[in-house]
């Protein structure tokens, strides 16, 4: 091929193209040239041609392989990671359920295979069609620019052990081919423009950042947050308690109250019903009407919210408690008995202000019940200690006579001492 300036140069050729009329031609040729011993030619053509591939001998694509491991990876990667991170870096314990099980962090896997094979997909793409090779050493042959219009052509590469350009010519005309012409590697300058050197550079270095950053920040101490996320929230211009403002005359910039105004949220009826508290003292009478219908309430309430720790019985021996103890965890507190001296004794506010507030080990409950059903629990408690301490008294009227008269027929018949029941009359 002659260059623009007139000069002959000796490029390395890479193959013979030869140009075909029509698909059947094309075809019958790749047929043949594969039956030869051929193993490294390509076709082209404008439309699909049926039975090309077969006629080529072509296997079929590594594609599906690469994104299944693509997708083995992803999975492999999110279950190793929440594995490492939640059963093995930082153990913590929740409500005594597993360190690591395969339910909760199937979620994460999935959308984590699919975002490997996802890309896997992508990259493989790209890396089986030649990148990052940009151009095809075709594109330089001016005959070869209807291949994409009305002419079907063959290629042999040069690399083929069977290469040899007159022989494997002659065999393609004699396969009907209209034009025969070897292809040249094409002139390009050799030199990578330096504005893709310097990105490349740029980029490369950037990678580096990520990692040191975290490294800053895993071995460095300071008070401060290690990343501002939000520097606008983070330093704003505005007052702080207990700061001097010019802005007011008395220069205080904490203002106050406006005159009979009251706080959001402050006690201003029943403190009893809210806190458990009267004048700082803690309540020892119910503030609400104590009905069955509250006590079964409460019931139902503890069972969801406080059995689990405490015992539907209430005797502190709940599964997650059992659960703690069968792994012997150290940090486990044993969930306090409703029978205990203590519980017994305290007074109804006491327990109300612990659901409330949450005692030692145990956790505030005041964001999951509200203060209605939080007396409710408390009444339901009180009746589990009645049904260990009743006496008689605790049943109604004509149930308690009815009882008084078979206790002492027993009595008479086998000399029994009083029959124990249940104190709040259920069965
Ligand atoms: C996560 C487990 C857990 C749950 C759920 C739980 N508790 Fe507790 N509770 C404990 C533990 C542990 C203690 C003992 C705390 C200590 O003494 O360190 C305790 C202590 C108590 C005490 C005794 C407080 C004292 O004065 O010593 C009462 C009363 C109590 N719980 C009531 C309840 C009620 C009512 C509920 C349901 C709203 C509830 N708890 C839910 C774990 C739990």
């Amino acid at each position: 091929m002659e260059s623009e300036t007139g000069k002959t140069e000796a490029r390395p050729v890479l193959g013979l193209l030869a140009e075909f009329d029509g698909p059947e031609g094309l075809r019958r040729a790749a047929a043949a040239v594969r039956e030869a011993g051929y193993a490294r030619f390509e076709a082209y053509s404008p439309v699909p041609v049926h039975g090309l591939d077969a006629a080529m001998g072509r296997k079929r694509t590594k594609l599906p392989m690469l994104v299944l491991g693509g997708g083995l990876a992803g999975c492999a990667a999110a279950i190793l990671l929440q594995w490492w991170t939640n059963a093995v870096d930082y153990p913590f314990l929740i409500s005594g359920k597993p360190y690591f099980s395969l339910p909760a962090n199937i979620p994460v896997a999935f959308e984590m295979i699919i975002l490997f094979a996802a890309l896997a997909a992508f990259g493989g793409g790209l890396a089986l069609s030649g990148l990052p090779r940009l151009f095809s050493p075709l594109a330089s042959v001016p005959r070869f620019r209807r291949a994409t219009t009305d002419r079907f052509f063959l290629t042999i590469d040069a690399a083929d052990p069977k290469y040899d350009e007159t022989t494997t010519a002659d065999l393609l005309r004699s396969l009907g081919a209209g034009a025969v012409e070897t292809f040249e590697q094409p002139a390009t300058t050799e030199k990578v423009p330096p504005v893709v050197i310097a990105v490349a550079v740029v980029l490369i270095a950037a990678t580096f950042t990520p990692p040191l950053w975290l490294l800053k920040a895993r071995y460095t101490r300071s008070a401060e947050p290690r990343v501002h996320l939000v520097l606008d929230m983070d330093f704003q211009p505005k007052y702080l308690p207990q700061q001097a403002s010019p802005l007011f005359a008395d220069g205080r910039d904490m203002r106050p109250p406006v005159e009979g105004a009251i706080a959001a949220g402050a006690v201003i009826d029943n403190e009893a019903l809210l806190t458990g508290e009267t004048d700082g003292k803690l309540v020892t009478k119910f503030p609400v009407p104590v009905t069955r219908e509250l006590i079964e309430r409460g019931r139902q309430r503890y069972d969801i919210y406080c059995a689990t720790c405490h015992g539907l019985a209430g005797d502190g021996d709940g599964p997650t408690s059992a659960l703690a103890f069968e792994r012997e965890e150290k940090d486990w507190g044993i969930p306090t008995s409703m029978h205990s001296e203590l519980v017994r004794t305290q007074p109804v506010g006491e327990i109300f202000r612990t659901i409330t507030q949450g005692i030692r080990k145990m956790p505030s409950y005041a964001s999951q019940i509200p203060v209605g059903d939080r007396w409710a629990i408390v009444a339901y408690v009180r009746a589990l200690q009645r049904t260990r301490m009743g006496t008689l008294d605790d049943v109604p009227e004509e149930i308690r006579t009815e009882l008084k008269k078979k206790a002492g027929l027993k009595k008479e018949k086998k000399e029994e001492k009083e029959p124990r029941m249940n104190a709040d009359g259920r069965k």
